[in-house]
């Protein structure tokens, strides 16, 4: 089964109470999205292997570490996905960007994939996945089954706030995908909306309502 990693530093804790409330506005609440996916980002990179390089400080040689030229690619999930691209970026300069574009049957609960485009050599990277929300979790879903279309090495989901009924289903559907997130909520109310979650991530990173 995936592990589950729940990112709980105290900055992130603050930035999502932020995050969380009402009364914070799209423009702030873009800055805050692309801080808390730069800070889980830290720690979903944490297993990137290393390797000896010999350098000279302006003291003296020494060998020490450095990221070994592994291939990585992250694909938003749009809308809401690309919040995170730039927070991400900020650490990992150099990664592919595929998208993912699916939107949520307000209905049905049922994901529809409207777009993707991913690097044409995605079979030789690690992916990660970014969405700030994991709700039913079946636009995660869905979106890592089309990328396994495509054999890629490795995929990791990463998320701000996710349901336990989304992390259930997301476990179960692709056991070998490790997830990272920001909080684990309480559940989904009627409307498959996390509570107590932060409402509509797309409309509040784009202020569409
Ligand atoms: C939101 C969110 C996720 C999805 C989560 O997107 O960004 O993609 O809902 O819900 P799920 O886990 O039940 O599938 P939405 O469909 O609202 O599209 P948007 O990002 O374009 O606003
Ligand atoms: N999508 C969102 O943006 N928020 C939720 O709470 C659930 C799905």
């Amino acid at each position: 089964m995936s592990k589950i990693t729940v990112v709980d530093h105290p900055l992130i804790q603050h930035k999502l109470t932020l995050l969380r409330d009402r009364e914070t506005g799209s423009m702030e609440f873009r800055t805050l999205v692309g801080e808390i996916a730069t800070l889980i980002c830290y720690e979903a990179t944490r297993d990137l292997p290393l390797e000896d390089v010999e350098i000279e400080t302006p003291i003296c040689r020494t060998t020490t570490k450095e990221i070994a030229g592994k291939k990585l690619a992250i694909v938003p999930i749009l809308r809401a996905g690309m919040g995170m691209v730039d927070g991400v970026l900020a650490l990992l300069p150099s990664v592919k960007v595929g998208h993912i574009g699916l939107y949520r049957d307000p209905k049905t609960l049922k994901p529809h994939e409207y777009y993707c485009k991913l690097p044409n050599d995605i079979d030789q990277r690690d992916v990660i996945v970014l969405d700030p929300m994991c709700a039913t979790g079946g636009s995660a879903i869905d979106a890592i089954t089309q990328i396994k279309l495509r054999s890629p090495k490795t995929i990791k989901f990463m998320c701000i706030i996710a349901a336990p009924e989304g992390l259930k289903a997301l476990q179960e559907a692709h056991p070998d995908v490790d997830i990272f997130c920001a909080s684990v909520d309480s559940h989904l109310n009627e409307h498959g909306y996390i509570v107590p979650g932060l409402g509509d991530a797309g409309d509040r990173i784009y202020g569409t309502k």
